[in-house]
């Protein structure tokens, strides 16, 4: 019987997120301060080959889907030649990108040429004003072409990241909806997480996406679920009834769904974490090139991967049973 990642509560890990990168070309505000974050030298960061040995001692563990990240991980030079790398490995059948899309309409060819299947695109609200407010600076227009480009190219699904704060996008909720009726795409909303920050910004924020159901409803749109959205993710999918598109809903925090957690994440200076939301971390580097010693990490990373977050008890000013990371999300990858 081959060696499987599976951890003490039985759940399988076939996904790798890497983030490639903790820098970002946008300072999106409920990822990242304005002003004060430090990064990685670049030296610090695990190389291509590096990150390639990896993920090859990890398909022969069943790894089968790889999700690059960043911060934004089109900063990251030549992520091409990485996605050509990972994509020669034998069992990998997936490698996928989620990107605020600034840089991806003039690399979209290119990127698809060298493997990568699939794209999610960050677009949190259809206003140019708010999301340049929202992105501190980002111009919409290059996101919406970075869209185009996904179609162009033939990278299919394209799932729309919309991360819902009460008071600064929900009153986009029926928009975004109409955009599922419209086009062909999957627009995913997703609970605003308190990670490296579970302050009152966060806490007044924050907005349950029972609140996007609602809308719906209001609106007179029957909502069925869906199951028809190729992805390996968390998101609980709708179809809006007679709409090309689709949405999803990412709950964390009003209903986790951690039961079904099937993913790692390594940081790009190779740590790896094997829950988004706790601190725990295992650096992988000094065992890189010797894959006995790799394969013990990871199964010690997940010896202790917890149940589950705890993000509703944050919410509640609850005591927690283990310590939230302290880094930001754009140091982990999302
Ligand atoms: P696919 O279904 O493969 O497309 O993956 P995905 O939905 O996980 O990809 P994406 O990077 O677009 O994830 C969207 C967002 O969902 C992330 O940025 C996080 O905010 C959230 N998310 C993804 N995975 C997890 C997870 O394991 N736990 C929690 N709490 N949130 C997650
Ligand atoms: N809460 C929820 N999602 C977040 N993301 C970044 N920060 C947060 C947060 N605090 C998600 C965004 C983006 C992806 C890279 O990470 O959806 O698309
Ligand atoms: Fe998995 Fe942790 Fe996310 Fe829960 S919070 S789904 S355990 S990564």
């Amino acid at each position: 019987m081959p060696k499987l990642l599976v951890d003490r509560f039985g759940r399988m890990h076939d996904y790798l997120r890497i983030s490639v990168t903790d820098r970002c070309n946008l300072r999106c505000v409920y990822c990242m301060p304005e002003e004060g974050m430090e990064f990685e030298p670049e030296e610090r960061l695990l190389t291509f080959e590096e990150i390639t040995e990896v993920v090859r001692v990890l398909a022969g563990l069943g790894v089968r889907k790889l999700r690059l990240t960043g911060g934004e991980p089109l900063v990251r030079k030549n992520l091409e030649q990485l996605i050509g790398m990972l994509s020669q490995i034998p069992g990998i059948e997936d490698i996928a990108l989620t990107t605020n899309g600034i840089y991806f309409a003039s690399r979209a060819e290119k990127l698809r040429a060298a493997g990568l299947t699939r794209v999610n695109i960050s677009l949190d609200s259809l206003k140019a004003d708010r999301f340049s407010l929202i992105t501190r600076g980002g111009d919409i227009r290059r996101v919406l072409d970075s869209i185009e480009a996904a179609h162009r190219v033939g990278l299919s699904p394209i799932k729309l990241n919309v991360v819902l704060m009460k008071g600064i996008n929900d009153d986009e909720i029926e928009d975004f909806l109409q955009m599922t009726i419209d086009r062909p795409v999957q627009v995913r909303f997703i609970e605003y997480m308190p990670i490296g920050h579970q302050d009152d910004i966060w806490k007044n924020r924050y907005l349950p996406l029972s609140t996007v159901l609602e809308r719906c409803a209001e609106k007179g749109w029957t909502a069925a679920p869906s199951e028809s959205v190729y992805g390996n993710g968390p998101s609980q999918n709708f179809r809006i009834e007679g709409a090309l598109g689709s949405f999803g809903l990412i709950h964390p925090i009003s209903d986790h769904f951690c039961e079904t957690c099937n993913r790692l994440r390594i940081t790009a200076d190779g740590n790896v974490k094997p829950c988004l939301y706790w601190s725990d971390e295992f650096n992988v580097r000094k065992y890189i090139g010797d894959d006995a010693a790799v394969e013990d990490l990871f199964f010690r990373a997940l010896d202790i991967k917890p149940q589950n977050h705890e993000m509703a008890e944050a919410l509640m000013n609850q005591d927690q049973s283990h310590t939230p990371t302290l880094r930001r999300m754009s140091q982990i990858g999302g």
